[in-house]
Order: structure tokens, then C-alpha cells, then sequence
């Protein structure tokens, strides 16, 4: 007997190739009715929950909200799968409630993010945005040639990094930090030991690292760990880099102790809301680096991300464990 195929809602066509060198949702294609949104703006909640009507499928980005009430309103769904390593955008309390397996990309995007947080690092220590400023706007002339104190920036060998969260992109960037002769001390939540990283604890890692690193997840514990507060325990002239999530570092507090001269300068990929609002005060401060949210954006990557999602909501349609699970509890009370 043949089954019903079942229904599955892509909220974005994903870049990138399966392994046989089909385009990436192929696979999907080929057991499921696929419905791909694809207009340039991204599904409204309202829009979502029409789309999911009959699904039991959903394959999401991270500007998705699947909150309560969309799961709430999806009486088919059995399994969500989000292209992203963070989940912070997905009610998984609810999912799990209903029995529903949330699927996500951990370990493909390590050593992109944490390429990216430490580029970060190095254009805001050696402020090589503002170097390449200077020479566009034609400020590097002939009267002003070369001279001892153009554009001064941070040593980083012989520097400390205090690394927040010390998960395998936290683990990655404390790699990169020691070829480049940093000592490196780093909290973590669980106060797991981690080979090569002094373990402190978090009021003394702000207190002496010249240069803090945000790598731990979006939760209900680290929403504005790095808040005013414990913004101002920091070395004056630190430096704070934040590719993990916005909501982490309070960016009014940033931006402040960024305008006062408290702190030396940011690297800044991921915001509390995306884009960026135009009135944010972070635009406004010439000492830091901003990036749109690109820390997992190199082709492989995004093709090794896709192919993961694509496999978890395969595994999930299939009533099999997914690969990658943040409630394999679900499955196992089944
Ligand atoms: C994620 O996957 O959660 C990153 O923030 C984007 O790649």
C-alpha cells in the first residue's frame, strides 16, 4: 500500500546541492509535497500559520517566530527543522509539549562563526574598517603621509581573551586565539573544563581579558549577561565581540560605553532585532564593526547547513530519530 506523501512548508529556497548533486531540497521533493516561499519579504506570523495548515512538515530559518501560537495552530506538525544552530526563535517548550522534534545545524557553522568572530577581533583591534575609510575618503594625502600615530590599534599576542561560552564555537575561536599567542581564559555555564582555557569565573573573566568573545546560546540566563552592569566591571579599552545572538550584550550599554571611551571597541554580527533598526545608537559609534548576521555565510557552510536541515526533517517525516535533535525526548517517549 502506498502512503499519503506528506506536506512540508519551506519558508526559503536554501543554497547549495545534495550529495548526489541534485539541487538541496530535491530529496524533500521527491517524499513530500513541498510548498517554498518565495517572495522576497519573510512569512508574517499569520502567513505562517496558513501555510503550515496541514503540514507535517516545517523547514524554517532563524528570522522565523514558530512561537506558541504557530505550533499551537499546526495540529499536523511533527517535526520542525531550522537551517540555524540556534533555536531561540522556536517555542521548543511548546513543540515538545506536542510531541513535536525540533531539528538543528550544530558543528557544520563552527569554524565559519568562529572565523568570523575572530576576523571581528582583529578589523576591531587593528580598526581596519576605519583604516580603509581613511584611504576612500581620500584622507590619506600627500600632506598627510605615514606617520607614528595614524590609526593605533590593539596587540593581540600577549593579550587575554575571555571566552563566554565554551561550546565548540567558543572552543574553535580559543584555537585561533592561541596561534596568535593569546592567553586565553574562559566561563562557561556548565563550568565543563576545556583543554587549553583557564577556567574563571564570569565577573573575572570581564575583569581581566583585553578582549571578551559572547559564544553562549540565547536563553532565559544569558539574555543581557553582558549588561550595563557587568559592562562597566570590563578593562577600560576592552574589546567585546558578539557573533552568538543579539539580546546578549545590551547594545544601549554598548553603545554607550563605546561613545564614553569605558570600552575600546566592538565586533559586532548579531543583533536584539534584525536588521538593524535605522535609530540604533551602535550606528552612530566610528569603534565598531558591524556585520548583518553572517557568521555561518561561506558556500559550504550554507550547503552543509541546508543538507542538514533537509536530513532532520527527512528523519523526522520518516518517524526516525533526527540527526541532529534539541528535544530527542520527544522521540523517545514515542
Ligand atoms: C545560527 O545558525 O544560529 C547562526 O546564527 C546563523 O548561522
Amino acid at each position: 500500500m502506498v502512503g499519503k506523501r506528506p506536506s512540508v512548508f519551506v519558508t526559503s529556497e536554501l543554497p547549495g546541492k545534495a550529495v548526489d548533486g541534485r539541487p538541496v531540497l530535491d530529496p524533500l521533493r521527491e517524499i513530500a509535497d513541498c510548498r517554498v516561499w518565495n517572495r522576497a519579504e519573510m512569512p508574517q506570523p499569520e502567513a505562517l500559520r496558513q501555510e503550515l495548515s496541514g503540514c507535517e512538515g516545517l523547514l524554517c530559518l532563524l528570522t522565523d517566530r514558530v512561537d506558541r501560537a504557530v505550533i499551537d495552530a499546526s495540529a499536523a506538525l511533527t517535526t520542525i527543522s531550522s537551517c540555524s544552530v540556534g533555536v531561540d526563535h522556536i517555542d521548543v517548550t511548546a513543540a515538545t509539549e506536542r510531541g513535536i522534534a525540533v531539528g538543528h545545524t550544530p558543528g557544520v557553522l563552527t569554524d565559519a562563526t568562529a572565523d568570523l568572530a575572530f576576523g571581528l577581533l582583529l578589523a576591531a583591534a587593528r580598526r581596519i574598517p576605519e583604516a580603509d575609510r581613511f584611504v576612500r575618503d581620500h584622507r590619506w594625502t600627500p600632506e598627510r603621509r605615514w606617520e607614528p600615530r595614524m590609526l593605533l590599534g590593539a596587540d593581540l599576542s600577549g593579550a587575554t581573551l575571555g571566552i563566554v561560552g565554551l561550546g565548540p564555537i567558543g572552543q574553535a575561536m580559543a584555537r585561533r586565539a592561541h596561534g596568535f599567542g593569546m592567553r586565553v581564559v574562559g566561563w562557561t555555564r556548565s563550568q565543563r573544563p576545556v583543554d587549553g582555557v583557564e577556567a574563571v569565573s564570569f565577573p573575572r573573566l570581564l575583569e581581566i581579558s583585553d578582549f571578551v568573545s559572547v559564544h553562549v546560546a540565547l536563553v532565559d540566563a544569558t539574555r543581557n549577561l553582558l549588561d550595563a552592569a557587568a559592562l562597566a566591571t570590563m578593562k577600560p579599552g576592552a574589546i567585546v565581540v558578539n557573533t552568538s545572538r543579539g539580546g546578549i550584550v545590551d547594545e544601549d550599554a554598548l553603545a554607550r560605553a563605546l561613545a564614553s571611551g569605558a570600552l575600546g571597541a566592538a565586533g559586532v554580527d548579531v543583533f536584539d532585532e534584525e536588521p538593524l533598526p535605522e535609530a540604533s545608537p551602535l550606528r552612530e559609534a566610528q569603534n565598531i564593526v558591524l556585520a548583518p548576521h553572517i557568521g555561518s555565510a561561506t558556500y559550504r557552510t550554507r550547503e552543509s547547513m541546508a543538507r542538514l536541515a533537509v536530513d532532520n526533517l527527512l528523519a523526522g517525516l520518516a518517524g526516525r530519530p533526527l540527526p541532529q535533535c534539541v528535544n530527542p525526548e520527544v522521540r523517545r517517549r514515542a
